[in-house]
């Protein structure tokens, strides 16, 4: 599987909504290699186009000295917060560039370019034409577009009107976007748009940070077309880089995770478009990974309300666990949410620290104390040990399916599902009372090995999201190779009788807040 995520701007600092979908997006990456499945995760930054050659000028920096700059912040927040990528896709890299050139004269041989006159309006923040469609009902174009200019000028179009029947076709025949009721969207909008070709360059007079047009020095590409060809460029596409991987084997599978802003007209149309023309197939097709914005009170998170929520300041108050725990916890995949700060600590004391921490340290604490750390589980079993059983079997099952569908919150609920089970069946069992009486030795020690064995999956599970986390506790139980195992291969009984664990210590510390 490839799975990428949106290159992000670097026209200024990273925000909670970028580190959602970069942490979304390792995490799948991450539950992919535990599922034994081979994986490749592509992220990088989108450092060219005119609202970057704008933000720099104001700082009065070089566009190359600021877009390094910004991009070295993106770069160790991905470091802190535990993103591994296995490709960083930054567009000024020279590799990209000769790619996105020999694409885009390949585009031209093939008559899928042209050149022609334009006169128009042209929004600066979005950095497009508009047409009559982009006006409100009152005639206007919206504050969103930002300053409308009217400009005439010649440029370079993509003949996309020519791929957009294929690509309502091949919408129709397969499940390509995800969650399938963003379909809809994407669909309404081709059908209102099939007779206009995409204009694809920026004369330099007008703005010259970009990649020039290889038969046409006055021009540099459009920052879109430059930006979605990263998904191809940074993964070997033309095999002329010896640096990047073998484009055929990696171009698998292919999902690409993107917010729901950028899927029409740029994934959605554009790029589909865009990789019909250069001749894929429709089995080489991406799917888009459609996820909705995390806002602030129900509005949109923005530099002038002043409410963007900053993940490094946020890393590193709580921590990173308690950062990647929410931001894939508390959001249903392709839904908005509200970005709450008193959920993110309630919801790592309540699921972390009380419910796991409980169960892991009851387990590791207990086995300690009574049975000096060796584990034991003796037959015959009693029903509550069997339904214990059922409800990591359940637990296991519904992780995976939820997993498989993208939906990472969940998943983490049915791996707190069975936490929750294994708190009760500690309370039903008592081990602590039990264990006052000698008699029950055997019995005590099996109630452990359950609780103690039940640690070990979570550990596993838990994994593709709290990576240091599932670390800390493997370390406790201290089976080795315990976080190798595949998903697919974990059973229960991996615990064999007479292990021995180690003692607890805390891997969840309870937040608390200062009042
Ligand atoms: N550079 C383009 C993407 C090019 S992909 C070939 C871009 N960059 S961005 O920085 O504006 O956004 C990057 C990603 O972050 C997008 O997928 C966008 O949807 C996502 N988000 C931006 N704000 C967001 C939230 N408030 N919440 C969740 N994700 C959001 O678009």
């Amino acid at each position: 599987m490839l799975l990428t995520t949106a290159i992000d701007y670097t026209n200024g600092k990273p925000h909670i909504g970028h580190a959602y979908e970069k942490i979304l997006t390792d995490v799948l990456a991450r539950y992919q290699r535990l599922s034994g499945n081979p994986v490749f995760f592509l992220t990088g930054v989108d450092q060219h186009g005119q609202k970057v050659e704008q933000t720099a000028a104001k700082e009065g920096e070089t566009p190359a000295a600021y877009v390094e700059r910004i991009t070295a912040g993106f770069l160790a927040l991905w470091e802190k917060t535990g993103v591994h990528y296995d490709g960083w896709a930054a567009t000024t890299d020279p590799r990209h560039k000769h790619c996105v050139q020999d694409i885009l004269t390949d585009l031209k041989d093939k008559g899928e370019l042209y050149k022609k006159a334009y006169s128009g309006f042209y929004s600066v923040r979005q950095e497009q034409f508009l047409t009559d469609r982009d006006r409100d009902e009152q005639g206007n174009f919206g504050p969103e577009w930002g300053e409308v200019v009217e400009i005439q000028e010649e440029n370079w179009y993509f003949r996309l009107s020519a791929h957009t029947s294929w690509l309502q076709e091949f919408l129709e025949k397969n499940d390509a976007i995800l969650p399938t009721f963003r379909k809809a969207e994407l669909t309404n909008a081709i059908a209102r748009n099939t007779s206009l070709d995409l204009c694809i360059s920026r004369p330099k007079a007008r703005m010259s940070w970009g990649i020039e047009i290889p038969f046409d020095p006055d021009y540099v590409t459009y920052v879109w077309f430059d930006a979605l060809i990263n998904y191809i460029s940074f993964v070997g596409y033309g095999g002329k880089e010896s640096t990047f991987p073998d484009f055929a084997t990696t171009w698998q599978n292919v999902v690409h995770v993107i917010g729901k802003d950028i899927m029409v007209p740029a994934h959605g149309i554009y790029w589909y478009c865009m990789l019909h023309a250069m001749g894929f197939t429709d089995a080489q097709m991406p799917r888009l990974l459609v996820h909705g914005w995390w806002n602030i009170r129900g509005e949109k998170m923005s530099k002038s309300l002043g409410n963007i929520v900053d993940p490094n300041e946020l890393a590193d108050r709580f921590g990173t666990d308690a950062l990647r725990y929410y931001l894939c916890r508390d959001i249903v995949i392709g839904r908005d949410s509200d970005f709450d700060v008193e959920r993110l600590v309630m919801l790592f004391n309540t699921e972390l620290a009380n419910e796991l921490g409980n169960l892991c340290n009851r387990a590791l604490n207990m086995s300690q104390r009574f049975t000096a750390g060796v584990l034991h589980c003796y037959q015959p079993l009693q029903e509550e040990d069997h339904t214990l059983q059922q409800s990591l079997t359940d637990s296991h099952k519904n992780y995976r399916d939820a997993m498989e569908n993208f939906d990472v919150a969940k998943a983490l609920e049915a791996l707190n599902r069975h936490v929750v089970n294994c708190n009760i069946y500690a309370e039903r069992m008592k081990p602590w009372e039990m264990n006052k009486n000698p008699d029950n030795k055997e019995r005590v020690a099996t109630v452990l090995y359950h609780l103690a064995e039940s640690v070990a999956h979570c550990a596993v599970m838990l994994s593709p999201v709290l990576p240091d986390a599932a670390a800390k506790l493997a370390a406790q139980i201290d089976l080795p190779g315990l976080l190798e195992n595949k998903l697919p291969d974990l059973t229960w009984g991996m615990l064999p009788n007479g292990h021995t664990i180690q003692k607890p210590s805390p891997v969840f510390p309870r937040i608390v807040i200062e009042a």
